[in-house]
C-alpha cells in the first residue's frame, strides 16, 4: 500500500428538505453575505433557488447572484462572478446546481484573493494560495465536485477545458437532498452515474498493486451504483435509490476510493480517460462529460488492459462475478492467456452494456464526430496533458489518437 494523506473537510448535510436549512447553517458558521451561483434554468424552474434564498433571508444572510452558468462552464462566467462578488464583498460563494455551477463557484472563490487573471490557475501559470469559502447545494450527483479538490473550466477562445486541483477547492459544506434530483432528465441521471463510476475506475486502474481495503470500497461502491441505477431510471422519484446514487457520487470522488493506490508524485489514479474526455467537451460544448466517458472508458480499457490484467480480473470478479474459465478443465481447449483475455473482454463488455442500458452512447459517431474531427482534439490534449500521460499505461499522443479512433 502506498503512502497517502487524506483530507476531506467538507461537512455533508444529507437528507430531505436540506435546501430549506441552508441559511441557518451558513449563518451559524459565521457567514454574512453570499454569492449564489446557478445554471441556465433548472433551479429556477424547480423552485430550489427560491427555497435557498428564502432560507438565507430568514437567517439574515445577504445575497447577490450569478445565473446562466452553462454546462461545461466558461471562464467568462467566472470573471463576471468575480466582479459581482468583489463589488458585494461577499464572504461565501454558494452554488446551487451540478458540477458546472459548483466549479464556476470554486474558480470565483480562488480568484477573489488573486490580483492576476484567474485563468492563470488553469493554465498552470500560477498556483492558488488562498480562497474564500464555498458551500454548495447539490442538484445533480455526477461530478463529485461537492467534496472534491477539482475544478474544471472551459476557455472557448483558447479551445481549452482545463482542471485546477488543490485542496483549496474543497467546499466547506455540501447540502444534499436526494429529492432535488427527482427532476433530472434521464440522460443527465445516466451521465452522472457513468461519471461517478469513472471516478472510481480512474483510481482503481492506477497501475498500482491491489489495496484490498480500498479495492473493496471501490468495487462495493460500483456494485451499489449498479444496483440503484436501474431503479432511478425506472422510477425517478425512488428516494432510496436516488439517495444511494447521490451518496455514491460523493464517495466516488472525495478521495476515499483511491487511498493507497496513489502514484509517487502524481494523482491518486490514472485519469487518461478524463483527460481525453475533456477534449471532447472542449471540442463540442454539447457533449455531456459522463456521456463522453461512457464511450472512452471501454475503448481505453481494451487498449491498455494487457499492462495489468490482474486488476481487470479483480474488477470483473468483484463487480460482475466473472471468473476466468479453468483452461485445465476437460473440454475447454484454450490457453491460460486466452482464458484471461476472455474474462477481461467479458468484463469490459459488461461495463459497456451497463452504460448503454442507461441510454449512454457507445461510439463517438453518436456525437456526430467523424475521423477528421480527431485532429482537432490533439492540440488541446497536448497542452493539458503533455506528450506522455496516464499511469496504468503511459500513453503517447499517438496512443490517444488510436483510442479515439477505436471509439468512432
Ligand atoms: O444549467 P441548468 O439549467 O441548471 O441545468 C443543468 C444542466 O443542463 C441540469 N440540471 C442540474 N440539476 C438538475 C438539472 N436539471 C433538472 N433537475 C436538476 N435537479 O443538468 C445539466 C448538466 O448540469 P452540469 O452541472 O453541467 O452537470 P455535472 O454535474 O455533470 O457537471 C459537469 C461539469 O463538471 C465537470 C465536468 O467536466 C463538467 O464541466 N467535472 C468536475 C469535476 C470536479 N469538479 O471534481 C470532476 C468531473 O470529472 C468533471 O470533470
Ligand atoms: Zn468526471
Amino acid at each position: 500500500m502506498n503512502d497517502f494523506s487524506f483530507y476531506s473537510p467538507t461537512r455533508i448535510m444529507f437528507g430531505r428538505k436540506m435546501a430549506d436549512h441552508v441559511g441557518e447553517h451558513v449563518a451559524a458558521a459565521g457567514y454574512t453575505s453570499a454569492l449564489l451561483v446557478y445554471g441556465t434554468s433548472s433551479v429556477v424552474r424547480t423552485g430550489t433557488l427560491e427555497r435557498v434564498k428564502a432560507s438565507l433571508d430568514a437567517a439574515g444572510v445577504a445575497h447577490v447572484e450569478l445565473g446562466d452558468v452553462r454546462p461545461n462552464p466558461e471562464i467568462s462566467s467566472v470573471r463576471e462572478g468575480l466582479r459581482i462578488a468583489r463589488e458585494a464583498n461577499v464572504d461565501l460563494i454558494l452554488p446551487v446546481g451540478g458540477g458546472s455551477a459548483i466549479d464556476c463557484a470554486k474558480a470565483i472563490a480562488l480568484g477573489i484573493p488573486y490580483d492576476g487573471d484567474v485563468w492563470d490557475f488553469f493554465r498552470k501559470r500560477a498556483a492558488p494560495a488562498q480562497r474564500i469559502d464555498v458551500a454548495c447545494v447539490l442538484t445533480l450527483p455526477a461530478s463529485g465536485s461537492e467534496a472534491s479538490n477539482s475544478c474544471v473550466i472551459s476557455n472557448d477562445a483558447e479551445h481549452l477545458k482545463c482542471g485546477c486541483n488543490t485542496d483549496l477547492n474543497r467546499p466547506v459544506m455540501a447540502f444534499m437532498d436526494p429529492e432535488l434530483t427527482f427532476t433530472l432528465p434521464p440522460y443527465q441521471t445516466a451521465a452522472g452515474i457513468t461519471d461517478m463510476c469513472a471516478h472510481i475506475m480512474e483510481r482503481f486502474f492506477s497501475g498500482q498493486p491491489a489495496v484490498p481495503v480500498t479495492d473493496n470500497i471501490a468495487c462495493g461502491l460500483i456494485r451499489a451504483i449498479m444496483d440503484a441505477a436501474p431503479r432511478v431510471m425506472e422510477n425517478p422519484q425512488d428516494y432510496d435509490a436516488r439517495a444511494n446514487i447521490m451518496w455514491a457520487g460523493t464517495l466516488a470522488h472525495n478521495g476515499i476510493a483511491g487511498l493507497g493506490l496513489g502514484c509517487a508524485g502524481g494523482r491518486d489514479g490514472d485519469w487518461s480517460c478524463h483527460g481525453m474526455e475533456h477534449e471532447l467537451s472542449a471540442f463540442d460544448v454539447k457533449i455531456t462529460h459522463g456521456a463522453g466517458l461512457a464511450v472512452l472508458f471501454p475503448a481505453w480499457m481494451r487498449y491498455v488492459w494487457r499492462e495489468h490484467p490482474e486488476r481487470f480480473l479483480e474488477f470483473g470478479r468483484q463487480v460482475f462475478g466473472i471468473e476466468p474459465v479453468d483452461p485445465e478443465a476437460d473440454g475447454v481447449g484454450i490457453t491460460p492467456e486466452q482464458a484471461i483475455e476472455d474474462a477481461v473482454m467479458e468484463t469490459i463488455d459488461e461495463l459497456q452494456e451497463f452504460f448503454c442500458s442507461l441510454g449512454m452512447p457507445r461510439t463517438l459517431a453518436e456525437f456526430g464526430m467523424k475521423a477528421d474531427d480527431i485532429d482537432s482534439l490533439m492540440p488541446g490534449l497536448k497542452i493539458t496533458r503533455g506528450e506522455v500521460f496516464g499511469n496504468f499505461k503511459k500513453l503517447t499522443l499517438d496512443d490517444a489518437r488510436a483510442i479515439y479512433e477505436s471509439a468512432l
